[in-house]
């Protein structure tokens, strides 16, 4: 194919079919909401149209129109460019699209693409429109060994010839069905030559449908150059029609983002059994056992060890610390940091604005929620920090809690520097425990208390000796 400069095109508008039932789902949900990583099989698109620099975006909407709306209408990655047009009822591809015509001006290319075909490319895309150059009908094809269902595509004289139209399965012949080249569902073609066609569609063929593929006879008939850009990656052309094809692609999704990882020297103990949900952005000697998941935008620094089996969102986790197993760290929006050569877990849980400095330790069952714990503090069984601030080397014994919360309003604790809180103490807040003091195992505090002081807030020991405990009665 010759090379053909890319600002031949023009402005790029996206159609994203996404009207169609997906009966073989078996679900309330509708197809293209179901989540491939952790996003929604059209949200994978729509952001793919964003990066590629779409101006409008179009998404045809049908069978659960209204969920699919309201699911799109915010945070799909295209804001403003986002537009809707419903199909109903869903006469096939070509009508599809035809309901986007009135959104499409008629200087632009329009790239169509299909809602549930999640992991199509930016730079496939970009070489799809490159060969539509503005002026042609580009087709997205791909050999498969076995094209059963598929549209054919049909050329003039054998595999190097002019593509002259594309067969449906249910439509074509035996000899037809023997072609192993099928369109993808994804096209890029001018405006107003797609206007045109689509104008001139029928429903004669054996499904009773406008078929989008049918416009590839009339540009033929045309005149028009019909050109075919092949790719050899199936994974970005995989649609999703059960829940076994999800699963399928979500693995093989998996894998190729473990793969990219280990590229760059991540250690990873076992690909197949690695989730990204998100981002993960990781420095030098990263090593991570088996079962992680990571989700959100999450950076472990040179160096970090993850455990096996956490979950660890929205995080980031400075050089040289070291998390371990069964670890849950959720940051949503405040996010959550680890500091350097901390150590955190087993079995520990760090959620929304959790900022831990360097070597902070925190151990089993321990719950940090909006609290800040300055270098070297350390929690490290059984206890709660909540909106609290927590200065260096304080030690925060085992049962602890901060009483954050008095039924209306949360309230902050402040432990200064060098703090020692014994085991099961209650600190109500708002409360400060002042620099170098300790707290008395058991104590409830709910007044400041000066440096350096010891506090104790609970009932003397009362003993009485030689003390007889109940005798169970003898059998009879
Ligand atoms: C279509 C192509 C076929 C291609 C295959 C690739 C046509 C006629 N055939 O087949 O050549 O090999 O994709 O997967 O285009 N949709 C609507 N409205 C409708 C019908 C479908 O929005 O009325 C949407 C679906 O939700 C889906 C996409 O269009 O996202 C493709 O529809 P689907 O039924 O999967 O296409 P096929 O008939 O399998
Ligand atoms: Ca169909």
């Amino acid at each position: 194919m010759n090379q053909i400069p890319q600002d031949n095109q023009g402005p790029v508008d996206v159609v994203i079919m996404a009207a169609g039932k997906g009966t073989r789902m078996k679900s309330r949900l509708p197809k293209v909401l179901h989540r491939l990583a952790g996003r929604a099989l059209l949200a994978h698109v729509t952001g793919t149209a964003a990066r590629i620099g779409a101006r409008h975006v179009v998404v045809v909407t049908g069978h659960g129109a209204a969920e699919v709306e309201a699911a799109m209408s915010s945070g799909n990655g295209v804001g403003a460019a986002l537009q809707f047009a419903r199909q109903e009822p869903q006469l096939g591809t070509g009508h599809a699209v035809q309901q986007a015509v009135p959104l499409l001006p008629e200087d632009g290319t329009v790239l169509v693409l299909s809602g549930d075909v999640p992991l199509i490319g930016e730079e496939t895309l970009r070489a799809l429109i490159a060969a539509s150059a503005g002026q042609r009908l580009a087709l997205m094809t791909i050999e498969f060994d076995d094209p059963t269902g598929y549209g054919r595509i049909v050329r003039t004289e054998g595999r190097e010839g002019e593509v002259t139209a594309i067969v449906e399965h249910k439509d074509a012949t035996e000899a037809q069905r023997e072609i192993c080249e099928i369109y993808s569902g994804m096209m890029a073609v001018p405006a107003a030559l797609l206007k045109g066609w689509l104008a001139r569609l029928d429903n004669r063929n054996a499904q009773g449908e406008y078929y989008l593929t049918d416009i590839v006879k009339l540009a033929a008939a045309d005149g028009v150059p019909v050109v075919a850009h092949v790719t050899a990656d199936a994974l970005q052309v995989a649609g999703i029609n059960s829940p076994a094809q999800l699963a399928a692609l979500e693995r093989a999704w998996q894998l190729r983002q473990a793969e990219a990882l280990m590229a760059q020297g991540v250690r990873l103990a076992d690909p197949a059994r690695f989730d990204l949900r998100g981002t993960l952005a990781c420095e030098a000697d990263v090593e991570i056992d088996v079962n992680c998941v990571f989700e959100g935008a999450v950076f472990l620094g040179e160096g970090v060890r993850i455990g096996a089996n956490c979950v660890i969102a929205n995080a980031r986790i400075e050089a040289g610390a070291v998390i371990h197993p069964f670890t849950h760290i959720e940051g949503e929006k405040a996010g959550v940091t680890v500091g350097e050569r901390s150590l955190i877990g087993p079995f520990a849980r760090l959620r929304p604005g959790a900022q831990l400095g360097a070597e902070v330790h925190i151990g089993n069952f321990v719950e940090v929620k909006n609290s800040t714990l300055a270098e070297g503090a350390k929690a490290n069984h059984l206890a709660y920090l909540g909106d609290a601030t927590v200065g260096q080397r304080v030690n925060y014994g085992a049962g602890s809690i901060t009483a954050n919360y008095d039924g209306a309003n949360k309230h902050r604790t402040v432990i200064e520097d060098d703090v020692h809180v014994g085991s099961n103490c209650v600190l109500v807040a708002p409360v400060t425990i002042g620099a170098g003091g300790t707290i008395g195992g058991g104590s409830t505090v709910n007044k400041s208390t000066e440096p350096g002081a010891l506090t104790v807030a609970r009932s003397k020991p009362v003993s009485f000796p030689n003390w007889k405990r109940p005798q169970k009665k003898p059998k009879a």
